[in-house]
């Protein structure tokens, strides 16, 4: 075929049906990637953390733990130690590097550099600089005991609850 052929005004209608259709093409592709930028945008700025376990938190009520229990909270890296009617909240978190200490029938081992806690979390053996962090522990109105992991006290510190 010839362009001596073609009618002019026909072709001159496929050029501007082909122009209206690349036209609605590149409309659609560009609103397209805006769309898909404007959520990647949302995306990248939403914070992207993970928020550890509160630092205040509740571990039951006294009742469910047996005279002489230590009950460990691996998500809080925290023991729980009852002894007679009383209650105390020991770290599991080394002093040394950080590593979660491992209770043992003397007391607690790190297993990363070997440092030994007596029961009492007091350093028996090196590298750790110091004791283990004894924690306030309180009864909740609920009766509950409940843990507080930005309030330290002394070692030795435990809550008596009455029967
Ligand atoms: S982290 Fe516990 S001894 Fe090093």
């Amino acid at each position: 075929m010839t362009t001596a052929n073609l009618n002019p005004e026909r072709a001159t209608e496929a050029v501007e049906g082909r122009r209206t259709f690349i036209s609605w093409i590149t409309a659609g592709a560009l609103v397209l990637s805006a769309g898909l930028m404007g959520i990647f945008n949302l995306i990248f700025l939403r914070p992207r953390v993970t928020y550890g376990p509160p630092s205040k938190f509740r571990v039951g009520k006294p009742d469910g733990y047996s005279s002489g229990a230590e009950v460990v909270f691996p998500a809080a890296r925290v023991v729980v130690r009852r002894r007679g009617d009383e209650f105390a909240a020991i770290s599991l978190v080394c002093t040394h590097l950080g590593c979660v200490v491992n209770p043992t029938d003397s007391g607690f081992d790190c297993p990363c550099h070997g440092s030994k806690y007596d029961s009492a979390g007091n350093v028996v053996a090196g590298p750790a600089p110091k004791r283990l962090s004894w924690y306030r522990i309180a009864q909740a109105p609920n009766g509950e005991l409940e843990v507080d992991k930005r309030k330290e006290v002394d070692s030795g510190t435990y809550l008596e609850v009455k029967a």
